[in-house]
């Protein structure tokens, strides 16, 4: 007689035997559906034995960071550190174009943050006799990237491996720790709604690990992350408000490298192009554009428009995957 309930409590069991009385978990959150509930888990397990890292790598959405540490902290109490590295990200991300660069830049950048903030975490936690070392390092891994890590050698390995920090545990000598391997995404919701987790958190759109560098098509700069984030804000604002939030896949505001010229008052401007895109898939490897009414995309665009600096079009991607990606990059 399986139940969530029951396999959330075995699960506690487990991670408490597995880390010892003393031992300590490290691992990173994004925000996102996946590595909250473990972290949840987690500190249901062994308290503020369990380090959960977040790295602002400046191209979050907006106010993202905020809102994660409110969440985390105060809503789940879970023992969080927040590390403002947007500057260093943005600064080499500078003069950068090429999408495999960006997320090269962005994974490895991470993971050097990382390793820094494990050995202040491990260096504290020697001068406190209640902890041992970190021994462990949380994984939020689903039972799909299980299938696909051992079955699918295609591209979307690297997505994989770089969404999952690859790489990490071992060349920081820890050992895995994964307690969601035997669930599939919408097992992890149900178990997220148990532990407490506001709703809205729980059916979060997927967000990619180089976040908005992929959604600015070439160049990202301060400025131009500043504009992808306003436009990205209206958009999902008016879909939470029009109630289709849970009937996309996933949803975002796009800038394209090109610009084009538009009016603004009695003026001719040579403004930005917003590439609005929003998608309905099971599995992430098809998908469709969502056929929103055309009332609603005009008056997203004028948002758009009227809200975010120096925009002169607004665009809605209509392409399929195949033969398009859901990111543009
Ligand atoms: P594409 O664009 O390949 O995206 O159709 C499929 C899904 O994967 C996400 N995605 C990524 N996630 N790192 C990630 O963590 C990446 O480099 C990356 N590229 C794409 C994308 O958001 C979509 O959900």
């Amino acid at each position: 007689n399986w139940t969530m309930e029951a396999f959330k409590d075995k699960e506690v069991v487990r991670i408490r035997k597995l880390v010892g009385e003393k031992g300590q978990v490290i691992g990173a959150v994004s925000g996102g559906v996946d590595s909250t509930v473990a972290a949840k888990l987690m500190h249901e397990a062994i308290g503020d034995r369990f380090h959960a890292v977040m790295v602002d790598n400046g191209v979050l959405r907006m106010d993202e960071a905020k809102q994660v540490k409110e969440t985390l902290t105060k809503g789940l109490g879970v023992n969080l550190t927040v590390i403002d590295a947007s500057e260093r990200f943005l600064g080499l991300l500078k003069g950068v174009s090429d999408p495999e660069k960006k997320r090269k830049i962005i994974g490895n950048t991470f993971i050097g943050i990382f390793e820094e903030e494990a050995k202040k975490i491990a260096k504290a936690a020697e001068s406190t006799p209640k902890a041992g070392k970190i021994e462990y390092f949380l994984q939020g891994t689903l039972y799909p990237d299980v299938i696909e890590s051992i079955s699918f050698k295609g591209p979307s390995q690297t997505i994989k491996t770089h969404h999952n920090v690859g790489g990490l545990p071992e060349k920081m000598n820890l050992k895995l720790i994964e307690p969601l391997r035997e669930l599939f995404k919408d097992e992890v919701r149900k178990m997220g709604v148990d532990l407490g987790i506001p709703a809205d958190l729980v059916g979060r759109h997927p967000f990619p690990g180089p976040g908005l560098a992929i959604r600015i098509i070439g160049e990202v700069t301060p400025e131009r992350v500043q504009i992808a984030q306003q436009a990205d804000k209206i958009f999902i604002e008016e879909i939470r408000n029009e109630g289709l939030y849970d009937k996309i896949s996933q949803a975002f505001a796009a800038l394209m490298n090109d610009k084009s010229v538009g009016v603004v008052g009695d003026q001719r401007i040579h403004g930005h192009i917003i590439a609005l895109r929003a998608v309905v898939t099971t599995d992430f490897m098809t998908a469709k554009a969502y056929k929103f009414h055309p009332d609603f995309l005009e008056r997203v665009a004028e948002r758009i428009g009227n809200e975010v600096q120096n925009v002169a079009r607004v665009t809605y991607e209509i392409t399929s995957k195949p033969p398009s990606t859901i990111e543009f990059e």
